[in-house]
C-alpha cells in the first residue's frame, strides 16, 4: 500500500520567473517593459487601444521563446515526487509547464492563447512566433490575447480557492501580494496548516506565515530541504 502523498499548493507570481530573465510588474515603478501596465494589461486600455495591445503581447510572446524555467520551477516540479503539487500562477509565461509540472492553473491568463471575440470559451493555442493585430481572425473569429485584464473577471479563482481549501501546505512565491482576488487566496488556507512565502522583499503577511526572504532559486532550495526533511512520507 502507497501512502497518500499530502497536499502542496503552490501560489507563484512574477517573482518566480524573474531570474529567467521575464521582468516583474512592481518593481519598476509600475511599469513594465517600459509601459504603464495600466495602459497594456487593463479592459480599458484594450478598448482604447487594441492595436498596441496585440503588438505588447506580441512581443512578450516572442520574448518567450528566448528564456529557460529556472531552478525555482525545476524543484516545484521535482517536489511532485513526493508531495501531490498543485500550482496556481499569476503569471502568463509557460515556464512551469516547461519545468514539467503536471498541474498548473493560470488565474490570469496564458501568452500562448488567444481567444476569440465572439466567444470567450473559444480558445485557441500559438506559439511564440504568432502575430496578431485586431484584424487576425482565427477560424473565422477575430482574437485577443487570452489575458485576464485589470476589470475583467478572474474565472479561474473558483477552483484556486477550491484547492487552497485542501491544502496541506501552502506555499507563496514572487508575488507583491497586490492584485486581487490571486492575494486573497491565503485567506482560504485551513487554520494551522504550514505556510511559507519566498520573496526578497515581501509583503506584509499575517502571523504564522513562515517568510522566506529570498530569490526564488534560492528561496525553493531551502523550502526543498525544509519540506523533505519535515514532511513527506507523513
Ligand atoms: P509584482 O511585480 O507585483 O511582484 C513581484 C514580486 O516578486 C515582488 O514581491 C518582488 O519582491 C518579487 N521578486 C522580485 N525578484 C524576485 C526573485 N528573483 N525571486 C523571487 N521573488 C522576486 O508581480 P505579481 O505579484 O505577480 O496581472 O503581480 C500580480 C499581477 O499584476 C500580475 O499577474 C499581472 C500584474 O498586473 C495581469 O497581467 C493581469
Amino acid at each position: 500500500m502507497t501512502d497518500k502523498k499530502l497536499k502542496l499548493v503552490v501560489s507563484t507570481g512574477a517573482g518566480i520567473s524573474a531570474e529567467s530573465g521575464i521582468s516583474t510588474f512592481r518593481d519598476a515603478d509600475g511599469l513594465w517593459e517600459n509601459y504603464d501596465v495600466m495602459e497594456v494589461a487593463s479592459h480599458d486600455g484594450f478598448e482604447r487601444n487594441p492595436a498596441l495591445i496585440h503588438e505588447f503581447y506580441n512581443a512578450r510572446r516572442a520574448a518567450l521563446a528566448t528564456v529557460e524555467p529556472n531552478n525555482a520551477h525545476i524543484l516545484l516540479k521535482k517536489l511532485e515526487e513526493f508531495f501531490d503539487v498543485y500550482v496556481i500562477t499569476q503569471n502568463v509565461d509557460d515556464l512551469h509547464e516547461r519545468a514539467g509540472s503536471s498541474k498548473v492553473l493560470h488565474l490570469h491568463g496564458e501568452l500562448l492563447k488567444m481567444r476569440a471575440m465572439d466567444d470567450e470559451n473559444l480558445v485557441f493555442q500559438v506559439t511564440p512566433q504568432t502575430v496578431t493585430t485586431p484584424q487576425t481572425r482565427i477560424d473565422g473569429h477575430l482574437v485577443r490575447p487570452h489575458i485576464v485584464f485589470f476589470q475583467e473577471a478572474v474565472p479561474n479563482i473558483e477552483p484556486a480557492m477550491e484547492l487552497v481549501e485542501q491544502a496541506d501546505v501552502f506555499v507563496i512565491v514572487g508575488t507583491s501580494l497586490a492584485v486581487y482576488p490571486a492575494a486573497g487566496l491565503l485567506h482560504y488556507v485551513r487554520s494551522g496548516i504550514p505556510v511559507y512565502y519566498i520573496d526578497p522583499r515581501p509583503s506584509a503577511v499575517p502571523r504564522g506565515v513562515t517568510v522566506i526572504r529570498k530569490n526564488a532559486t534560492e528561496g525553493m532550495e531551502e523550502l526543498y530541504r525544509i519540506l523533505l526533511k519535515n514532511m513527506a512520507g507523513k
